[in-house]
């Protein structure tokens, strides 16, 4: 078969290793030729690709980022996006593509899919919240870049006997800031799943200051509300799926905290370095497992279906259920968190 690839939305470690694996296998079990169109969807509308072979794809799985590049682009929303589409495919006798994306490429995947374009699905986000897998690579890697940066934080803030609010990734889902916030002990975990409670929080850090520790680490995802009501936002832009660009909870919340509690207070904003650079053992092994799979749901005809983790098993479920909704935190999430903070 003419296999086709394309990474869309924001990029992730652990693409490259989803390449490398499905590129490989292909050639050598099934016999396949590979191209990988650059920038996402983008790259089909221009008819932009270049070849995958056993060369160009050695060793890509250690690297982070995707070599394919990327980009947010709504098929859906283009004029005439579905016949170009078809067309580019068709002209480059591909009989099928996978998409490596979050729920925004997958919606396109699906809408392309139901228009007889056979296409399969990868799931990716750093947030971790794409509904029926229980993990996504990128995330374990951006867990441990942020655990590593709050372990930082404790002892600068320490010194100083600050406050200080780490902002981490997390539109819908609080996913990165309560592995990382419990891995690295900080004293306050924020998720966008539940209400700030700005009295409860200024409690916890008098707590320490009360019982001898003179500092206090705060860790809040980018998509939680302010108390006051509403996210905070570094830019108005939307993109073409519609979102705003989140960024300055943490800035706005440190202001509140200092404002209430009368102590210094600074904030940090780990922005894209979460998604930056190698993916860990744990995201190059699971991004090869997805891109094996997908592989072989190209052969098994499965159109419309995505990849997904179910306990240690890789299997898959209709790209339509996966997009329905986002996986969030819940009540036993919410439970490891209270029960790690100081009895106020
Ligand atoms: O959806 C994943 C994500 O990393 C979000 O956590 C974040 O809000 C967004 O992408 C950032 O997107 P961009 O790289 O386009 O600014």
């Amino acid at each position: 078969m003419r296999v086709a690839l394309l990474t869309g939305g924001g990029d992730c470690p652990g693409l490259n290793a989803v390449i490398y694996a499905a590129v490989k296998k292909g050639i050598n079990h099934y016999g396949d030729e590979f191209i990988g169109f650059l920038n996402g969807w983008r790259g089909v509308l221009d008819n932009n690709f270049i070849p995958l072979t056993l060369e160009n794809t050695d060793g890509i799985q250690l690297k982070g980022g995707t070599i394919l590049h990327s980009s947010r682009t709504n098929v859906k929303k283009i004029p005439g996006g579905i016949e170009k589409v078809q067309e580019v495919l068709k002209q480059n006798k591909i009989d099928a593509l996978i998409a490596l994306g979050g729920d925004d490429t997958q919606s396109v995947t699906l809408f392309l899919s139901e228009n007889g374009v056979p296409s399969v699905g990868v799931p990716k986000t750093i947030d971790n919240d794409i509904n029926g897998t229980d993990a996504t690579f990128g995330f374990d890697t951006a867990v441990m870049i942020a655990t590593e940066a709050i372990d930082r934080i404790h002892t600068t803030a320490d010194s100083h006997n600050r406050v200080i609010v780490v902002e981490v990734m997390g539109r819908d889902a609080g996913w990165i800031a309560y592995a990382s916030g419990v891995a690295a002990g900080a004293h306050v975990v924020l998720v966008p799943e539940k209400e700030i409670d700005i009295d409860h929080v200024c409690k916890l850090l008098k707590y320490n200051y009360d019982h001898g520790k003179h500092y206090g680490v705060v860790v809040v995802s980018e998509g939680c509300h302010l108390p006051s009501g509403g996210q905070v936002i570094g830019s108005k832009e939307v993109d073409s799926f519609g979102h705003v660009r989140l960024s300055g909870i943490g800035e706005a919340l440190a202001e509140l905290i200092e404002e209430k509690t009368g102590f210094e207070t600074r904030s940090v904003n780990l922005g894209h370095t979460q998604r930056g650079g190698v993916p860990t053992a744990y995201d190059r092994l699971l991004g090869q497992r997805y891109g094996l799979h997908a592989i072989d749901m190209v052969h098994d005809k499965k159109w419309g279906r995505i990849a997904v983790l179910r306990g240690i098993e890789i299997s898959d479920i209709t790209i339509k259920e996966a997009i329905a909704t986002n996986r969030r935190l819940d009540q036993r999430f919410f439970d490891v968190i209270s029960s790690l903070e100081a009895k106020v």
